[in-house]
């Protein structure tokens, strides 16, 4: 299982230290969870050294759709690699709504963050109107399809996908264990159309996770985990996301053949 903190654009340098130190010392190997945070990318140094010695994975929100340049403003993935992170959200839905951003733009900051060894986490997901017209399927199908057509077939086996509800973020609203897992399996059935190889890409559900409802998500049989947003700004309920990724992996170990989606959880 893959647990994602999406810290977005909270935290400061003094509450920083408190919650990465909770991390460092309340996430060890024994959890079975590869758990990241993905900071804001002036926390990168601090966050690097705050987790550099434990299995803690540090990512980014973003990253530029060009290698180096003049974009002003712009963060390359090269720059956030040489911070130690390994995993860049890229697509999320607040960047598509407030940055405009559509799929040729994620598809290349996709492309810059496998080039610079990080690991892409597409975010997909529809709105509360295309959810009420039935149209959930065609909507997140469309929007991984747009995605994987624009990259290789290397690039498209390095991919982790994010599911997660617009009608969910930030809402208290979460999606039931069973209303993720409809739409998990219509992205996995997509994948495994497309090739072997993707059936096994990594998938995690997103929208108002918290500790107390996460087992229901992470029980589902085509769910490899989590992106967490405002329940990651507090580390303790975190750990917690974190402990039942652990315990739901663990079953599925007892049940299940070891794939992608949980070999590569091995990675530091
Ligand atoms: P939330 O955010 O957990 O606060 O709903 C999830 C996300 O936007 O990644």
């Amino acid at each position: 299982m893959l647990v994602v903190g999406n810290w977005k654009m909270n935290g400061n340098r003094v509450e920083n230290v408190a919650r990465l130190d909770c991390l460092a010392k309340g996430i060890t190997e024994n959890l079975n969870v590869q758990a990241v945070v993905c900071v804001p990318f002036p926390y990168l140094a601090q966050t690097e050294q705050a987790l550099q010695a434990t299995p803690v994975g540090v990512g980014v929100q973003d990253v530029s759709t060009q290698s180096k340049g003049a974009y002003t403003g712009e963060v390359s993935a090269a720059m956030a690699a040489e911070f130690g992170c390994r995993y860049a959200i890229v697509g999320h839905s607040e960047r598509r709504a407030y940055q405009f951003e559509l799929s040729d733009a994620i598809a290349l900051k996709a492309k810059q963050a496998v080039v610079h060894g990080l690991i892409p986490i597409v975010c997909v997901g529809e709105t509360l109107e295309e959810r009420a017209a039935g149209r959930t399927a065609d909507v997140v199908t469309t929007q991984v399809s747009e995605i994987l057509d624009r990259l290789t077939v290397e690039e498209q086996e390095q991919l982790v996908f994010a599911y997660e509800p617009i009608w969910a973020i930030g809402t208290g609203k979460s999606a039931s264990g069973k209303e993720a897992q409809e739409v998990h399996a219509c992205i996995r059935a997509l994948l495994r159309s497309r090739s072997s190889q993707l059936a096994n890409t990594p998938l995690l559900y997103g929208g108002s996770v918290k500790a107390a409802r996460a087992s229901d998500i992470f029980g589902q049989a085509d769910v490899d985990g989590a992106l967490v947003g405002g329940a990651s700004l507090d580390a303790n309920e975190f750990i917690q996301i974190c402990l039942n990724a652990g315990r739901a992996r663990c079953a599925r170990e007892r049940t299940g053949p070891i794939t992608r989606r949980a070999a590569w959880q091995s990675a530091p």
